[in-house]
């Protein structure tokens, strides 16, 4: 789980704002500190609220009101997606946190149900934190999550479901014996021990988890074993552990068969030829390392180990953080969640009522180079299409802007796929920008003219583009092969003051040889714009708050900024349809 132990969090949410069942703001006295900001320009009729629902996403998952952060326990049970959360029921800051639980049977409309896991015994009191579900034998789900404990330590705990012939797995119950595993043992710290990962069976036919921990002041995936799920028994040695880096949160370990797309369950037989990745979550971003899990030594052997972390390979380059993948029995496909948070400031989600959303759950699979994963959206997003607008055979020019007309633009999704008339013009590669992409995407904007690219799109843009934001391209040349840049710039998007506004990036190797055309797919959702570059390659999620969203006439448009021509084979764009995200029955 993300702990957000941040000062603001405490002082605000010790301004005690409270929310009414219609979701409504409703404050109780002395709280001016919550309540000065709640318009951020009082005075100026044109500029809106941060609290108007227009920025609330529709068809992203989040509650319909307060704090989320970590997506738990995602499942596949008889029938039903169940996702579970980090949820405060009590305020949209971080805080007094239980385990918000969703039901679906298309991963897109979710009915809300009654918190899973409340904070009822010694063990959890203080806290009902990240976790994972487990099928067990015979079909019975169990879930092992972190709780804070009377003392504050982070203990590990399981619940079962009360009746497993309820479709819904509403109630679950907390057996005696909690907690399974406490914070004790050679060179680990109470403070920096969470987050226990899906259970897998070893050849010696037992149970494994994996929990994230600080030992001895290094980051380590630790290993426990068990026969009956029950009582755990931590292994001499760490699943994996690196002194290139502070404590993993969020943990995730699974098995994948390279240039496949469909999915493995760890626990099953797992084919030859099959790769693991182990994740884990630290510098504000989800990173991963592809290589074998070693079955003598039960340790995860990464194929590439890279001592400077900062060049890991990372789920997301945007905002993204704490995602947990699942194996989906029914398509036998590998999914990941992720947590985006709010990039406004902690006032204006006192205000705003809510905060935090899930990314859409993406399938997740391992290319066929063995090196790098690919992430697409579930098709089941694509139900939600409604209009849609196509466009073959443009050509974009230095300079020229494309505007997309006849969808909604607020909702939408956008699949461009670019083909390069040349490389000529194609700049070399400097491997120095590796270590800060987003200081190259900053200094190599969609205004800066370069040689192929930047191009790319340009969404929720004012008439006049004082706001916009740019997902876009460049293509360096690299030796044998093509590097292409990859950004997500949100520098310009909005005119409010006190965002957060980076130029996220990163890089991804390409074969242009063979493929012709480097694709993006843009999901547009009111405050979030998520991107995926190269058929999945790279994927950057985004969170945007423009002032022209409230006032209306937001613009969408394909440029090229770039010296060389580049052609557009296709366009499509459709607007999207609201889901239903856990929006109260009857
Ligand atoms: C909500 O806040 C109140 C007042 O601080 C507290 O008594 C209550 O336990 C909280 N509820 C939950 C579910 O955390
Ligand atoms: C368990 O759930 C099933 C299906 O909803 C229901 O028929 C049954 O009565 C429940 N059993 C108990 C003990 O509540
Ligand atoms: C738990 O497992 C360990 C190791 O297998 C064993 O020594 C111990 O007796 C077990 N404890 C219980 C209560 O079953
Ligand atoms: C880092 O960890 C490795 C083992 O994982 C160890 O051999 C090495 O000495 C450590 N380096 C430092 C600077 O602690
Ligand atoms: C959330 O948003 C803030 C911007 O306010 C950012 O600095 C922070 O790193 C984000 N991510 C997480 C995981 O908290
Ligand atoms: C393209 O470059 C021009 C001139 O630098 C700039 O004004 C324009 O905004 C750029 N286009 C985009 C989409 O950023």
């Amino acid at each position: 789980m993300a702990l957000m132990l941040r000062p603001w969090a405490f002082l605000l949410f010790l301004a005690l704002v409270s929310y009414d069942e219609s979701g409504l703001q409703s404050t109780r006295n002395g709280v001016a500190q919550a309540t000065q900001r709640v318009f951020l320009y009082p005075q100026s009729p044109k500029v809106s609220s941060i609290v108007s629902t227009k920025y609330r996403t529709a068809y992203h998952f989040q509650p319909p009101k307060n704090w989320i952060n970590d997506p738990n326990g995602p499942m596949y049970h008889n029938g039903i997606y169940h996702q579970f959360y980090q949820y405060n029921p009590n305020g949209s800051l971080w805080g007094n946190i239980v385990w918000g639980h969703s039901v679906s049977t298309d991963l897109i409309n979710w009915i809300r149900l009654e918190p899973a896991i409340e904070r009822t015994t010694p063990s959890d009191i203080n806290g009902c934190w990240t976790g994972s579900a487990t099928i067990l034998k015979g079909g019975r789900p169990a879930i092992i999550y972190t709780g804070a404990d009377t003392e504050k330590r982070q203990v590990q705990n399981i619940v079962f479901p009360k009746n497993v012939s309820d479709p819904y797995l509403r109630e679950w119950i907390k057996p005696d014996n909690n907690p399974l595993i406490q914070p004790v043992g050679q060179g680990l710290n109470s403070d920096q021990f969470r987050d226990p990962t899906t259970g897998w069976i070893g050849p010696d036919g037992l149970w494994r988890i994996a929990v994230g921990a600080d030992l001895n002041g290094y980051s380590a995936a630790l290993l426990y074993k068990s026969e009956d799920f029950v009582n755990w028994t931590r292994v001499d040695h760490p699943l994996y552990s690196s002194n290139a880096s502070t404590m993993w949160e969020c943990p995730d370990f699974f098995a994948v068969l390279p240039g496949k797309n469909s999915g493995l369950d760890l626990s099953a037989a797992i084919p030859n030829g099959a790769k693991h990745v182990l994740k884990m979550s630290l510098d504000n971003c989800d990173k991963y390392m592809v290589g074998v899990y070693d079955l003598k030594s039960d340790t995860f052997v990464p194929d590439t180990v890279l001592d400077d972390r900062r060049l890991w390979s990372r789920i997301d380059y945007g905002n993204y953080y704490a995602s947990k993948s699942f194996f989906d029995s029914k398509r036998g496909r590998r999914i990941i969640w992720g947590w985006t948070n709010e990039t406004d400031s902690s006032s204006d989600d006192v205000a705003k009522g809510w905060a935090g959303i899930h990314a859409i759950p993406r399938t997740i699979w391992l290319d066929s180079n063995s090196k790098q994963l690919l992430q697409w959206p579930v098709e089941e997003i694509e139900s939600l299409r409604r209009e849609e607008v196509s466009h073959q055979g443009l050509e974009l020019n230095q300079g020229d802007l494309f505007e997309i007309k006849g969808i909604d633009t607020l909702q939408a999704d956008v699949e461009i796929n670019f083909e390069l008339t040349s490389t000529d013009s194609a700049v070399p590669f400097d491997p120095s920008w590796l270590l800060d992409i987003e200081k190259h995407c900053r200094e190599a904007g969609a205004s800066v003219h370069g040689g192929v690219g930047p191009f790319g799109l340009v969404v929720l843009a004012s008439e006049n583009m004082e706001e916009h934001t740019s997902v876009h391209f460049r293509v360096y040349k690299s030796q044998e092969k093509y590097m292409i840049l990859m950004c997500s710039d949100l520098r310009k998007s909005s005119l409010r003051p006190e965002l957060y506004t980076p130029a996220y990036g990163g890089f991804f190797e390409f074969d242009l040889e063979k493929e012709k055309t480097i694709s993006l797919r843009t999901l547009i959702d009111r405050s979030a714009v998520e991107s995926f570059g190269g058929g999945g390659r790279l994927c950057i999620m985004a969170r945007v708050y423009p002032v022209t969203l409230i006032n209306g006439g937001t613009r969408m448009y394909a440029f090229n900024n770039g010296t060389s021509t580049v052609k557009v084979p296709q366009l499509k764009a459709w607007s999207m349809r609201r889901a239903q995200v856990n929006v109260r029955m009857g």
